[in-house]
């Protein structure tokens, strides 16, 4: 649904996810990764605070990994 695109939704799904993860169950560290060309995924993570890690294959295609420690996350 196109017209929901740059709206802001993933970056509040990602921040509430964040939140639960880190605060609530405690997980010591997230990673997401996507294609190196999708950049309004690129554009959610680093905006939640998730940091580039290195590239990696998945299902035989280059991708990057982003990563956020839990040491790293500022509880809000
Ligand atoms: C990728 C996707 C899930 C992000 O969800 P969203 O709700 O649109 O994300 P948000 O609105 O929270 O944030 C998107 C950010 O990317 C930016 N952006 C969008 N297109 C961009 C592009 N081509 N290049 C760089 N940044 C881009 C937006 O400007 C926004 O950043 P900003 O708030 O700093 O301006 C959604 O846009 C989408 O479904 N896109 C099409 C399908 C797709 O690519 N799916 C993932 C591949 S499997």
């Amino acid at each position: 649904m196109a017209e929901f695109w740059s709206k802001g939704v993933a970056t509040e799904i990602a921040t509430v996810s964040l939140k639960v993860a880190f605060e609530r169950i405690g997980i010591g560290n997230i990673v997401a990764f996507t294609l190196p060309t999708n950049w309004a995924s690129r554009q959610v993570m680093e905006k939640v605070g998730l940091r580039y890690e290195r590239d990696i294959t998945h299902a035989g295609l280059p991708h990057v990994l982003y990563r956020l420690k839990r040491e790293q996350y500022r509880m809000a």
